[in-house]
């Protein structure tokens, strides 16, 4: 299955998932393309480094929401992408484009939704004081941080953790869970009914 990781920042998520390919954990993948919207970040330099292309489309260049994701979609066409992998790419897409990809988008929270949605959901969750947060992956619909749930796991926050300590350890089962969804989509392993992933197959 042919990927495309789509992501603005450092790209922990994006080395995770070519280290699980590359390690075999991950097969029947294979990563054909980043797509990039920030010149500055630097999971382009660690695409560089895998040698993996990437597309950098800076929303600004363009002239309307439309364009933008026009030239995404073509890129994506002409390198043949079966999935869209969302792994901190700072911007929504417009209703139109995720339906052009049924079931083909999916994108990682740092929070157990529908809890805590948004960009700053690891400090939200610390700043309420939960005990319990976590990561989900889960498929992409129209609106922000909602789709049906493919995997979900828990984090305990521990009375002396500061934010950066529970920051580690979202971002460290992250790297786990990640490569753990996608293999389940690859493998095509999850029943689905309706707007919900009802079980995995073995
Ligand atoms: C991750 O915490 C992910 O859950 C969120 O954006 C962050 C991306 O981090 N959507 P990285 O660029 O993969 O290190």
């Amino acid at each position: 299955m042919n990927i495309a990781i789509f992501a603005s920042g450092k790209g922990s998520n994006f080395c995770a998932i070519v280290r699980a390919i590359k390690n075999g954990s991950l097969s029947g993948a294979r990563i054909s393309l980043l797509v990039c919207d920030n010149p500055h970040a630097l999971v382009i330099r660690r695409a560089k480094q895998f040698k993996i292309k990437t597309l950098l489309v800076v929303r600004e260049d363009f002239y309307n929401q439309v364009s933008f994701e026009q030239a995404i979609i073509q890129r994506l066409k002409a390198e043949k992408i079966d999935l869209l992998v969302l792994a901190g790419f700072m911007r929504m897409f417009s209703a139109g484009f995720v339906r052009s990809f049924p079931r083909k988008i999916i994108n990682i929270h740092p929070a157990l939704l529908p809890a805590f949605k948004g960009t700053k959901a690891i400090r939200d969750a610390f700043d309420y004081g939960v005990k319990i947060t976590g990561v989900t992956v889960h498929f992409v619909d129209a609106l922000m941080d909602h789709g049906p749930i493919i995997l979900q796991e828990t984090v305990r926050v521990l009375p002396q953790d500061t934010l950066s300590v529970l920051e580690k350890k979202i971002h460290t089962l992250e790297h786990q869970l990640y490569p753990q969804a996608l293999k389940l989509v690859i493998k095509k392993k999850l029943k689905i009914s309706g707007r919900k992933v009802v079980g995995v197959t073995r």
